[in-house]
């Protein structure tokens, strides 16, 4: 007999009356999808914010709609290596189409492409408020670029790894503040409840272990691809019971499961980089169910982009 069945027939047994705690454990029971949308390098050429439009009108037709959108970072194109003109252009396509498409809330978190004036080639200075991540916490109404938030009997971990590195580059890690802060809070978290991480750059890829250096004997993944520190941060994951972890960056689809924990990378709306699948990745996003027992289901959705030539 189906559980809803069931929970049918007891009502009925009641006097149509169901018991609070039986109707409270059907809700709960229930599982609750997301949607995480990384790499949208939303920009006014090659038809992105088009792309966009329709990437979230598909969210907003899934059978089952989301209940939250997650961002993977990257949300727009190229910030940190324009003026501020154009910096606010960018921001803006992005605000008109997050606000005018869905009703479905935002959660983001920042990758590198979010950041302002890491490079030389623009007009901000490091003491003004806009420089870094500024500008991106401005625009979207964030106190802080890492935070946490509970739901569907889930907990959130929005990380930011988005670190600078010498000579206008940057590298991925979580610098001591934050570490610290994810570390407290795991703690204090309720062992039994499951968890989800969401980063840009991912803590484990094997999607940049392409080409070997014959002078090495090696493959050597920087730190622009592959958080510094995974094996120590991913043990933390392991011991407070992070079921997955989602990532995005390199516009893969991969999939990793090590040490009871799930690194996905998931893809790309903008797939590459607006001028069509990267690497045979689809432009597409993707929907997570999560059960409250800590498993879960995800799928990667090709919502059907024709690139404009
Ligand atoms: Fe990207």
């Amino acid at each position: 007999m189906q559980r809803r069945n069931f929970l049918q027939l007891a009502g009925a047994a009641l006097g149509g009356c169901m018991l609070p705690s039986l109707a409270r454990a059907e809700h709960t029971a229930k599982p609750f999808r997301f949607a995480h949308l990384t790499d949208i390098h939303v920009q006014p050429e090659l038809s992105a914010g088009e792309g966009f439009r329709k990437c979230l009108a598909s969210v907003n037709s899934l059978a089952a709609k989301p209940e939250v959108i997650v961002t993977g970072g990257d949300m727009v194109m190229d910030v940190f290596a324009h003026n501020r003109d154009r910096a606010d252009q960018l921001f803006s396509l992005y605000g008109d189409i997050t606000k005018g498409e869905t009703d479905i809330a935002f959660r983001p978190c920042i990758g590198n492409h979010d950041v302002f004036g890491w490079s030389n080639r623009q007009d901000v200075k490091p003491e003004d408020a806009a420089y870094g991540k500024g500008l991106v916490c401005e625009k979207l109404g964030l106190e802080k670029t890492y935070y946490a938030f509970d739901q569907g009997g889930w907990r959130f971990y929005i990380l930011d790894d988005i670190q600078m590195a010498p000579n206008n580059r940057y590298q991925a890690y979580l610098e001591e503040e934050q570490l610290d802060w994810l570390t407290k809070d795991l703690e204090a978290k309720p062992a039994e409840t499951p968890a989800v991480v969401v980063s840009h750059i991912p803590f484990y890829t094997v999607t940049t272990f392409d080409v070997g250096r014959e002078e090495d004997l090696a493959y050597r993944v920087g730190y622009s691809a592959m958080c510094r520190d995974a094996g120590k941060i991913g043990s933390l994951f392991s011991k407070y019971n992070v079921k997955l972890a989602l990532s995005g960056h390199h516009h893969l689809l991969e999939r990793i499961e090590y040490n009871g924990v799930t690194y996905i990378c998931g893809g790309a709306v903008s797939g590459g980089w607006w001028r069509g699948p990267r690497k045979g990745v689809q432009e597409g996003y993707g929907v997570v169910d999560l059960n409250p027992d800590g498993t879960f289901k995800y799928e990667y959705v090709d919502y059907g982009w024709t690139p404009v030539a």
